[in-house]
């Protein structure tokens, strides 16, 4: 556990600054430091885990870039290969084959004082914290600067300054057997921003909190995004959280890409199986105490039940489907939200006449017939 963080915090016991040589860096980087850049870029990236039991195929053929400034979701079922993922983006783990590039510099080739160099640039969080509970908030949130020998005064004033960031400005000399589990994980993210890295990597880092504190680490997350500029790559198996701050996501299914995209397109029009499985408890569909009363064909004195889906477009004009649908118009079920400023959702109504359906595809209406009910159901 402990030596997992260490290690993901780029502090190996050989890494000392002044051993930094030029040559082994890319140059690259020194200049994304300065554009606050931090983008990655998988080409083909496969993974084989090999053991006695046999082969696993975590990720095959992964291509996908991540924009400098993202806040990247990452979600697809447990083993679908998430984790994996992530971790090749500081090497903690190895592709079989494929690269990746981190600011356009490929990592593989990267040796003991790149690698540190890499790692750097690269902050982790984890579900479980991964604190050391001996040592104080303001030790925990040193460790990776102090490994990398910095000053003491440099150390001090990037530990309060980033404990200020996160809110903690309190807690520094407070061990982590007294926080409460949202107080552990900004410890995490101090940690993880001391060394003033380009790119976040968070593992469920939500997974182990409570919905309201769920809600102000996100809050913490997004703020980081705006003020420092920092691509943050994110999994989690809430869809609330990709709603909430992503501004993409990747769907990964058996360790390839299902579908990617903004995240207003991929959850607004669902195109992968696996998504939609995904989606499911988001998604309002036709409940089944109505389903149970839908009748297939239209009887005297019916509506039609129309299903109108929103996947991206503003917000739905509700006088333009009474006028559509010639004025008698129930509304069944809606549940329409606006994601990255764009209408996202579907909506049930019961409408008059067998012409309804037309006439609403005619107005640019996402709409489809689903069957009909008794006018006064
Ligand atoms: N170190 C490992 N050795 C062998 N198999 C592994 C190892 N790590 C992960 N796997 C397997 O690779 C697949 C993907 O795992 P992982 O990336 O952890 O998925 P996720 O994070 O989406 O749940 C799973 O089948 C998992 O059992
Ligand atoms: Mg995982």
């Amino acid at each position: 556990m402990v030596s997992l963080a260490l290690d993901s915090l780029g502090a190996t016991d050989s890494a000392r600054p002044n051993r930094l040589a030029a040559d082994v860096i890319p140059a690259a980087w020194d200049e994304a430091a300065r554009r606050g850049a931090g983008t990655v870029r998988f080409e083909n990236v496969s993974k084989t885990y090999r053991s006695a039991g046999g082969e696993v195929r975590a990720l095959d053929d992964v291509s996908l870039d991540v924009p400098s400034g993202a806040i990247f979701g990452i979600i697809g079922r447990s083993g679908a290969g998430k984790s994996t993922l992530l971790r090749t983006v500081n090497r903690l783990e190895e592709p079989t084959s494929g690269r990746v590039l981190v600011d356009g510099e490929p990592i593989e080739a990267l040796r003991t004082v790149g690698l540190v160099a890499l790692r750097r640039r690269i902050g982790m969080i984890f579900q479980h914290f991964n604190l050391l509970s001996a040592k104080t908030v303001r030790q925990n949130v040193a460790l990776p600067l102090k490994v990398a020998g910095i000053r003491p005064a440099e150390i001090a004033r990037r530990v309060d300054e980033v404990l200020r960031l996160v809110g903690l400005e309190g807690k520094a000399d407070t061990y982590p057997s007294r926080l409460s589990g949202g107080q552990k994980q900004r410890v995490g993210v101090a940690r993880a921003l001391v060394s003033d890295p380009e790119i976040l990597l968070c593992d469920e880092a939500t997974s182990a909190l409570d919905p309201e504190t769920t809600l102000s680490i996100l809050g913490l997350l997004r703020d980081i995004n705006r003020r420092l500029g920092l691509t943050i790559i994110l999994i989690t198996h809430e869809m609330s959280v990709i709603r909430e701050v992503c501004t993409d996501v990747l769907v990964l299914e058996a360790g390839r890409v299902a579908e990617s995209g903004p995240v207003w397109r991929v959850f607004g029009a669902p195109e992968h199986p696996a998504t939609r499985a995904l989606l499911a408890p988001l998604t309002r569909d036709v409940p089944d105490e109505l389903a149970q009363r839908l009748l297939p064909h239209p009887v005297p004195g019916a509506q039609a039940v129309l299903r109108i889906t929103y996947s991206g477009r503003s917000a739905p004009d509700l006088s333009a489907l009474v006028a559509a649908t010639g004025g008698t118009v129930r509304l069944l079920q809606a549940g329409v939200e606006r994601i990255q400023g764009h209408a996202v959702g579907r909506m049930l109504i019961a409408a008059e006449g067998t012409e309804a359906e037309a006439r609403l595809r005619a107005i640019g209406e996402t709409v489809e017939g689903i069957g009909y009910v008794a006018a006064d159901d």
